[in-house]
């Protein structure tokens, strides 16, 4: 087994992982006026060249209300020319903007609750490329890469562009309930909200106990227009997006790779899901290509041998664990050197690395055709 896991390497690895780590950020419940975070990483450069696999609407199909953006796929690329934005105002104050039958629909909601006695407000509504990249930010930099890790999408994979995902704040007997933490323990007044959410087209996008599936954590105030047909289907089967659209693709979700979780006496599938998705951040953020398959490498690539190696490569990270992964991917006519255009990869081997329960790092790029089988 030939070692090329250079202190040259691990340097190149290493100016990756400070773009990848700012970019891993998430979205505490900001408002569509969120503030400017204090530079973090020179990182827009980099979103600008997200270009992994756009999906194109063929142009007689107008706006998909169903169109699944998430961590494996990203916004279709001309999906702007059919999307019709309408103004709003935010809770606080700030202009905003949503799909035209997303706010139609959410005024609806609205004015029911309104009788009620609750008001549901918005908070963040549609949000440009720039617009996410700035919420990323400053999650990133007030709350740590891991926090935001599981609240806000990377620019380009976020629902919020699509503009029928609106975040809300709730307002009731003058209290507002307008922080994630607050909103988090707000069961009560949310449980009616997300009961009727379906009557006017509406999904609760990242549900409790469907974090793997979504790949966020819940979230009771990100509310998604999808229709009402789908919404009560998604509903009355207590489903995700995910599972609705697999449910119609022979079970599969679509865009997503599928995941080998092979055995494993040192790790649980939860923790192989954390590592995946920083793998998954590598590929959105590095662009040009799709993951097809990931299986897990094994445990003797992942003991202490392999740990040994890796930190003794750079003594000062530290690490105290760290995994391997085999990918299968393709890329598009966009990948750039050492990959070549529109070609298949198989079996590149990732391994990553954490101190403690920290975060997953990459430390072995996968990209590297002559990385160590
Ligand atoms: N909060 C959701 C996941 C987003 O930022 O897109
Ligand atoms: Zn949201």
């Amino acid at each position: 087994m030939s070692n090329h896991f250079t202190k040259k390497r691990f340097m190149m690895i290493a100016l990756g992982l400070c773009a990848s780590a700012a970019l891993s950020g998430c979205g505490e419940n900001r408002g569509g006026t969120p503030e400017t975070a204090p530079a973090v990483r020179v990182i827009s450069e980099i979103t600008t060249e997200v270009t992994t696999e756009p999906t194109t609407l063929p142009p007689e199909e107008g706006l998909d209300y169903l169109v699944l953006v998430n961590r494996d796929n990203r916004l279709p690329e001309n999906w702007e020319t059919f999307l019709e934005l309408e103004k709003a105002v935010t809770g606080a104050g700030a202009d905003c903007q949503v799909e035209t039958q997303t706010l139609k629909h959410f005024k609806k909601l609205q004015r029911h609750f309104q009788k009620k006695g609750v008001e549901i407000v918005l908070s963040s509504t549609y949000r440009s490329v720039q617009d996410q990249q700035a919420v990323l930010d400053d999650y990133t930099a007030r709350r740590g890469a891991e926090f935001a890790r599981k609240y806000v999408g990377i620019p380009g994979y976020s629902e919020h562009q699509t503009g029928l995902a609106v975040d809300v704040w709730l307002i009731k007997d003058g209290e507002w309930i307008a922080t994630n933490e607050a909103m988090l323990q707000a069961e009560d007044l949310f449980g009616p909200i997300h009961e009727a959410l379906a009557d006017y087209g509406f999904i609760l996008r990242y549900p409790k106990g469907k974090e793997a599936v979504t790949g966020y954590a819940y979230e009771p105030w990100h509310f998604r227009y999808v229709g009402e047909d789908a919404a009560k289907e998604i509903y009355e089967k207590d489903q995700t997006l995910e599972e609705y659209l697999a449910d119609r693709n022979g079970g599969r979700v679509p865009g997503a790779p599928s995941v080998d979780y092979g055995s494993s006496d040192l790790y649980t599938k939860e923790e192989m899901d954390g590592a995946i998705i920083a793998l998954k951040e590598q590929f959105m953020r590095t662009g040009g290509c799709r993951l097809t398959r990931i299986r897990y490498a094994g445990d003797d690539k992942c003991g202490e041998d392999a740990l040994a190696q890796i930190n003794a490569s750079d003594a000062e990270r530290a690490y105290t664990q760290c995994i391997a992964f085999l990918t299968d991917f393709y890329t598009d006519g966009t990948a750039a050197p050492p990959l070549e255009a529109n070609t298949d990869y198989t079996d590149r081997l990732w391994r990553l690395a954490r101190r403690g329960n920290g975060s997953w790092e990459i430390v072995t790029d996968g990209f590297d055709v002559d990385g160590e089988r």
